[in-house]
């Protein structure tokens, strides 16, 4: 016997979503390819010297404001230029079909929620939202795409509201997540490595609650022997193309 179709997956991922009462949809870098969000190795000039380790945590950002505060106005501009694709779309139309459903993302462009999605739980923050490391006061930055260190009223110096390296998750965000992945039927896990850890323990967990867990990619990952079913392709086709079965 051949191996079965990608049409023929589908419809598998279909049937257990028509008996499904509880779904969650976790996502990656992956499924932001498609708006053209770069991932940290993209082509961005002067910034592809450095490593996003080096960046992203916050001796690097004590030590060299004005460096780390304008990688991260660079990725905050790109990110405000993009647009959701149809992969966060079909993700939200979701939502709509579900009573329980929730998005569970590493990414910190905001998408899924320009997308219409309304119930996420972002376990890497958010990059449009920042604040004030010594008064803790919040700090609208649209359209502030500064190259330099951005100073609050305190005199305080103000960073983006996302997990640096060595930096403990939000913990509401975490918690509920959890829960979630561990409550559901139905498991997505879309356009991620999983291979950032703690985030990846949300495929093990929903796994061995029980659920039915669906890789989107477009390629095999580490953790794809936890899929029941594992779809390749890109996030901006396939999803769409559940969303049109599920609502036939
Ligand atoms: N958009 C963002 O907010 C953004 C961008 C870069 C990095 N990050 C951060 O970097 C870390 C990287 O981990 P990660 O697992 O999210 O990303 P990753 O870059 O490690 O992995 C991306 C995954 O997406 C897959 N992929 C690429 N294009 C795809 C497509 N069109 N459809 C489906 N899958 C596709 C790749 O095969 C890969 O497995 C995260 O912690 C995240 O917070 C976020
Ligand atoms: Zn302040």
């Amino acid at each position: 016997m051949s191996n079965p179709s990608l049409d023929d997956q589908i419809e598998t991922v279909v049937e257990k979503l028509l008996s499904a009462k509880s779904v969650v949809v976790f996502t990656g870098a992956g499924v932001s390819a498609e708006s053209g969000v770069p991932t940290f190795r993209d082509k961005g000039g002067m910034w592809t010297k450095f490593k996003p380790e080096e960046l992203a945590n916050f001796d690097a950002f004590m030590k060299n404001p004005d460096l780390v505060t304008g990688w991260y106005s660079h990725r905050r501009k790109i990110m405000s230029e993009v647009k959701p694709n149809p992969g966060h779309y079909a993700v939200a139309e979701l939502e709509k079909v579900f009573d329980d459903f929730c998005v569970i993302t590493q990414n910190v462009d905001n998408l899924h929620r320009r997308a219409g999605s309304k119930k996420i739980f972002e376990l890497h923050g958010n990059i449009e939202r920042n604040y004030c490391i010594t008064c803790k006061k919040n700090h609208d930055l649209t359209g502030n795409y500064s190259p330099q260190a951005i100073k609050c009223e305190c005199g305080g110096l103000v960073r983006p509201d996302v997990v640096w390296f060595g930096e403990i998750l939000p913990q509401d965000q975490y918690a509920g997540a959890v829960a979630a992945a561990e409550s559901c039927d139905v498991f997505f896990s879309v356009g991620t490595s999983a291979v950032v850890y703690p985030a990846a323990y949300m495929i093990i967990y929903a796994k061995q609650a029980g659920a039915f867990v669906v890789e989107v990619n477009v390629d095999y990952t580490d953790l794809s022997h936890y899929a029941n079913q594992t779809l390749l392709g890109n996030s901006g086709e396939i999803l769409p193309r559940i969303v049109r079965k599920i609502k036939r």
